[in-house]
């Protein structure tokens, strides 16, 4: 009866979804900043000095970076500033550059949902018109209607209330409040297992964590975190691996950890990257939530700017929504719980991360085992769909001594935290779909097969750590000698 309550708020929700909505291809609503007159373009790399020469420029300029790897950096430029930048670059850059994305307003117009996403019959957003809400809840075909367009926090917000008034009742699934963000809105996050309602009952306490939505633009972040989350669901009494794995691990889906920025991106800015906490300058506000943990936090002693992209704060957890993780995470490790799985998903350019993020120097005691996982999460994902998913440390690779790195120093980011801080074996982030085409802008008919693909990955993950517990380490370091030296002597 309840659900019935909700599918009717969905709906009165969706009447300002409507409001709200665009036509693609002509200029979004008024309020909404446009792009137009710009473009992405991409840079091919092949040294450090083409490398650190496009870093200084781009730093100066306080370029939008898109993407900065060791083979290509992708920038975001107004047409009119395309000669300054070019005039400072070397020749070799010039010859190997390209446009990604010619036509950035129509390109980041059309991610906004086409039409109210809401039918005439309340019911229709969820199912097609077929199932009765008394009826068993797994036949509904949530992703006829929910997954086909990104959707604004009010309305993932209302259908996660909906999942879990469907199957609280089960023992399966409770929404839980991971904190709340610098403009008092809720992080809100699934937690399914299978028992959830015998915490007390004696049975192992682990937790596999999925974060979206830390970067506010990446919306395919968000929606992946979602249809994880209902697939792992869904499939309960189906799959008799995922019941395995239900029955073992607590997962916990924070679809958006950026509540704020991500609202900003359908109300304002498409491609607001931050938080919108102030800053110590009132016209930069934002903190990147991936450089505010405190592990580690900006190891390089990097003079941080408020306006740049990448901005992690004055000190450590200054950004509200990391510390509120960070308290919860805690909290739960308080409470006998122990985090053997993270997965930050971000998006894009199709990679699967593995830690340490601050330095390219120091390993990770189980770098191997860690690989080894990362390769078969990589091997999921490509064998769902045929997308190829490269493997690479999230340091982003190294240069020559004397230019460091070729991407700027990553501390403080999650996944760092997650692995050194809560002793999370499985530690990484993931660069969802695509690589390049769209970049933050994917259009809105990725998101069931990149949803299932994540899905894919995540369910090997699970079927791993039961098969071993995700302690082999702790056990192979107990009686191997051969272990690699680190800094890491604590682990
Ligand atoms: C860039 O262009 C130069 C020619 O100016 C060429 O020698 C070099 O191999 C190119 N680099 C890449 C990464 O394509
Ligand atoms: C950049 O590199 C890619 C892949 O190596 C290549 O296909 C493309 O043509 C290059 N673009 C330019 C402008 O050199
Ligand atoms: C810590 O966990 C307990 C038990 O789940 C909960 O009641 C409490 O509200 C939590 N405290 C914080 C600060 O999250
Ligand atoms: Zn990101």
């Amino acid at each position: 009866m309840r659900s019935i309550f909700l599918l009717g708020f969905l709906s009165f929700l969706c009447l300002d979804c409507a409001r709200a909505s665009r036509i693609p291809g002509l200029p979004p609503v008024r309020g909404l900043k446009e792009y137009q007159e710009q473009v992405v373009i991409r840079f091919n790399i092949s040294n450090a000095q083409d490398a650190a020469a496009l870093r200084t420029v781009v730093d100066r300029m306080l370029l939008d970076v898109w993407d900065f790897t060791e083979s290509h950096v992708d920038i975001r430029i107004p047409n009119q500033r395309i000669r300054f930048l070019t005039r400072a670059l070397p020749s070799s850059l010039l010859d190997n550059h390209s446009v990604l994305i010619p036509d950035l307003a129509r390109v980041a117009a059309a991610t906004y949902p086409s039409r109210p996403s809401l039918g005439q019959s309340p019911h229709q957003f969820f199912h097609q018109g077929t199932t009765p809400a008394s009826q068993d809840p797994l036949k509904y075909d949530i992703t006829d209607v929910y997954f086909h367009n990104y959707q604004p926090y009010p309305v993932i917000v209302a259908w996660m209330r909906l999942v879990d008034s469907m199957f609280r009742g089960r023992g399966l699934v409770q929404m839980i409040n991971i904190g709340k963000s610098y403009e008092g809105r809720d992080i809100p996050a699934l937690r399914v297992g299978i028992r959830l309602d015998q915490v007390a009952s004696g049975r192992r306490r682990e937790i596999i964590l999925v974060t979206g939505g830390v970067h506010a633009r990446e919306w395919i972040s968000t929606s992946s975190v979602n249809y994880v989350a209902w697939s792992f669901i869904q499939s309960m009494d189906k799959d008799p691996v995922v019941k395995k794995i239900l029955e073992r691990f607590d997962f916990v889906f924070v679809p958006v950890l950026n509540p704020d920025g991500f609202d900003y991106t359908w109300e304002v800015d498409r491609l607001w990257r931050k938080s919108r906490q102030r800053t110590k300058m009132s016209y930069c506000p934002g903190l990147d939530l991936d450089h505010s943990f405190s592990y580690q936090w900006d190891s390089e002693g990097r003079q941080q700017e408020p306006c740049s992209g990448s901005y992690g704060g004055e000190e450590p957890l200054q950004a509200v929504e990391a510390s509120q993780l960070v308290n919860w995470a805690r909290n739960e490790t308080k409470n006998g719980f122990k985090f053997v799985g993270y997965l930050d998903l971000h998006s894009y350019s199709q990679q699967v991360l593995v830690p340490y993020s601050f330095s390219c120097q120091v390993q990770p005691p189980n770098i191997e085992n860690l690989q080894e996982v990362a390769m078969n999460l990589a091997k999921h994902l490509r064998l769902s769909n045929g997308e190829f998913y490269t493997v690479a440390s999230a340091c982003g690779g190294s240069g020559p001594e004397s230019i460091g790195p070729f991407v700027e120093a990553r501390g403080g980011s999650a996944i760092d935290y997650f692995y050194h801080e809560l002793k999370t074996r499985y530690s990484y982030q993931i660069k969802l779909r695509d690589t390049g085409s769209y970049g933050f802008l994917l259009p809105s008919d990725n998101i069931i097969p990149a949803g299932e693909e994540m899905f894919q990955a995540i369910k090997y993950l699970g079927d791993f750590l039961l098969g071993n517990n995700g302690h082999e380490w702790l056990q192979e370091s107990a009686g191997d000698e051969r272990e690699p030296s680190t800094q890491d002597d604590e682990l």
